[in-house]
């Protein structure tokens, strides 16, 4: 079966390494290293500890939730995707690691589906999208199911993106922007101007929201990582390693998003929420 989220950017990785997302990229060079980063960043933004119980909206291919198994130690790692293929392989690595009881607290299921919620062992101190949420079916219902499933004073933590401010609606960007968030699977009503997101999470019930705008270390980044990465050998490796339809995809997303950060049409934030009592 073939699925829009698949096993496709283990091309991108290191061996051992299976991340999928646009990565941080302050300070590092290659895709696995910058995708942890990203990841790092907000797992500490979330503020995650040894008591923190985590509900991982989109975990990809289980990468991160090593990270906040080994890295942050926490209690207990609980989630949900959308997608077959990176369940069943974020599953075989959690329970290779072992982590028995986190490979079968993960179920491959719709984020939007209030039944994952009810399911889910126990309510969490902490909610994370990593990289994923624009992708959600809708972002605004997500907020409202993980604010229902998180204990009191429970955090949702989660990188996204944003139309920027300088953006003009109506205009040919927003029509090229419209044609590419269709081919990327994701809703237009997710792509809102911060103050609009702002007032979405505080209409859901989240108060000490942050905002911290950190596009200048991801969208160039990746553009950058991407462009090097097909140039290296286009014609062999990279091109058999990652098919040539993903290798298209890749090339245009990572053009796509060089021209959207350089022109202010999007921008890249992590965020962060407390659950309001
Ligand atoms: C860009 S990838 C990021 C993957 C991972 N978080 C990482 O950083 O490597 C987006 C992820 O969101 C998941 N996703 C998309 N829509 C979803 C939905 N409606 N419910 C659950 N997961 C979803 C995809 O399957 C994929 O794993």
């Amino acid at each position: 079966m073939s699925e829009f989220h698949d096993l496709a950017e283990l091309a991108l990785n290191r061996e051992g390494e299976s991340w999928g997302n646009l990565g941080y990229w302050q300070i590092a060079t290659d895709y696995s290293d910058a995708c942890r980063a990203l990841a790092l960043l907000l797992g500490k933004q979330a503020g995650l500890d040894r008591q923190s119980v985590v509900f991982d909206a989109g975990f990809g291919c289980g990468d991160q939730l090593l990270l906040w198994l080994q890295h942050f130690r926490v209690a207990q790692v609980q989630g949900a995707n959308l997608s077959y293929s990176q369940t069943s392989y974020a599953t075989a690595k959690l329970a290779n690691a072992g982590f028995p009881a986190a490979a079968n607290a993960i179920v491959r299921a719709d984020i939007n589906d209030p039944e994952v919620w009810n399911a889910a062992v126990e309510r969490s101190s902490h909610v994370l999208a990593l990289d994923c949420a624009y992708h959600f079916p809708n972002r605004v219902e997500f907020f409202a199911l993980a604010r229902k499933h998180l204990a009191p004073a429970g955090r949702l933590a989660l990188t996204d993106f944003m139309l920027s401010d300088q953006h003009r609606i109506g205009s040919f960007a927003h029509r090229l922007l419209r044609w590419m968030l269709k081919r990327s699977h994701i809703e237009e009503a997710n792509i809102v101007r911060r103050e609009i997101y702002l007032r979405q999470l505080q209409e859901t019930g989240f108060s000490d929201i942050r905002i911290i705008d950190i596009s200048e270390h991801v969208m160039p980044g990746f553009a950058r990582a991407i462009q090097k990465l097909c140039q290296k050998n286009p014609s062999a490796d990279v091109g058999k390693r990652i098919g040539w339809s993903g290798l298209i995809k890749y090339r245009l997303t990572s053009r796509f998003l060089e021209w959207a950060y350089r022109r202010s049409i999007l921008r890249y934030c992590v965020i962060s929420a407390t659950k309001l009592d």
